[in-house]
């Protein structure tokens, strides 16, 4: 089989130059979270610009990720298509897709996989209740105003409390999309093993599978229904300086959900720090991985190295000059 070198390995690339090689109708789930498009969380995604990223402060007087430039959607669903529309091609019929995203753009990405022929089968959600509050009052800006004391002060007290609309984000959605079956369910189940969900698997306190999950102790209600394990402190690593960590239980979760096969191949085309590996592996499925940062790399052979001290994980193919040129060619067609 031409994916077999890359199997259970992680692979040092650009994604979308990397992706013809591996075979079609060969992957049985792919579970990834993309870059989201805000900031400097795009495709030309630089390890040493993120981890320098004062944390959550400030873009040029708005908090990170806040930012609002409209042609981010646009640049998003443009790249996204492409990615999906490979995504697509090496799924096995009825392989599922699921795909992380922000509130803010999850219509985008929504619309690239269905424009590339998935079937969006739902929308899963990952519920939390602490997060940056990113809103800003305007205090500031009607101390600027150029007017009498008397005249700010009734300005201020009249929006006292109002501020920019970004409240609390307490959810991230995910895009559950499934490429067509061979006929029936039950004929693609047979031939293809892939494209059924498992009921088995349970969530919160012994309950049937749900599309809301959460890793937070919320309420007695909430966490009969939702609640997925914590994580623990040591499952992502002392080591690990990825800003965007997904736990393990929400992967876990996820893979347990839909992958039948005894084989099957989890692929995550933006490993990061190689959260999905790690779960696939832990439930003794295999995966591939892509991360164009070779620092994230790094870290998922390492973290994927400390469940079962094998270390030939890595395979190093990204080529700088191509992969610049390939996402400039992407600004191009955005202008
Ligand atoms: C949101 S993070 C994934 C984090 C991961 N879920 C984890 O738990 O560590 C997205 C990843 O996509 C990678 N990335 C961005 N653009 C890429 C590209 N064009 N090709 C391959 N990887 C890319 C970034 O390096 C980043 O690690």
């Amino acid at each position: 089989m031409k994916n077999n070198k890359f199997v259970n390995k992680i692979i040092c690339a650009d994604t979308l130059e990397f992706l013809p090689q591996i075979e079609e109708n060969s992957i049985d789930v792919v579970l990834t979270d993309p870059p989201y498009f805000l900031d400097k969380l795009d495709n030309n995604w630089d390890y040493e610009e993120v981890s320098n990223q004062n944390n959550q402060y400030t873009i040029k007087s708005l908090p990170a990720g806040m930012k609002f430039d409209r042609a981010q959607g646009k640049r998003f669903y443009t790249w996204y298509l492409d990615i999906s529309r490979e995504i697509f091609r090496i799924l096995k019929p009825g392989g599922f897709f699921f795909s992380f995203s922000s509130p803010r753009l999850y219509h985008r990405m929504a619309s690239a996989i269905d424009d590339a022929g998935f079937e969006i089968r739902d929308a899963f959600m990952w519920l939390y209740t602490q997060n940056q509050a990113k809103a800003m009052g305007v205090d500031h800006f009607i101390k600027k105003m150029n007017i009498d004391e008397k005249a700010r002060e009734k300005i201020k007290e009249k929006l006292n409390g109002w501020k920019t609309p970004q409240i609390k984000s307490c959810f991230e959605p995910i895009a559950m999309a499934q490429k067509p079956t061979d006929q029936t369910y039950l004929n693609n189940m047979l031939k293809h093993e892939v494209g059924m969900f498992n009921t088995n698997v349970k969530i919160g306190d012994n309950m049937y599978p749900a599309n809301v999950f959460t890793i937070d102790s919320i309420n007695e209600l909430v966490d009969r229904a939702f609640l997925l394990p914590k994580p623990t402190k040591k499952e992502k690593g002392e080591y690990n300086d990825h800003k965007t960590v997904k736990p393990l239980a929400i992967c876990e979760y996820l893979i347990k959900l839909s992958a039948f096969s005894k084989n099957a191949v989890i692929f995550d085309p933006f490993m990061g720090s190689g959260t999905t590996a790690v779960a696939a592996k832990k439930l003794g499925k295999n995966f591939i991985g892509i991360d164009a940062n070779e620092k994230y790399v790094k870290i998922s052979e390492r973290r994927l190295k400390e469940l079962d001290g094998k270390s030939d994980l890595f395979i190093k193919t990204v080529n700088q000059q191509k992969y610049i040129r390939s996402n400039l060619q992407v600004q191009l067609q955005m202008a």
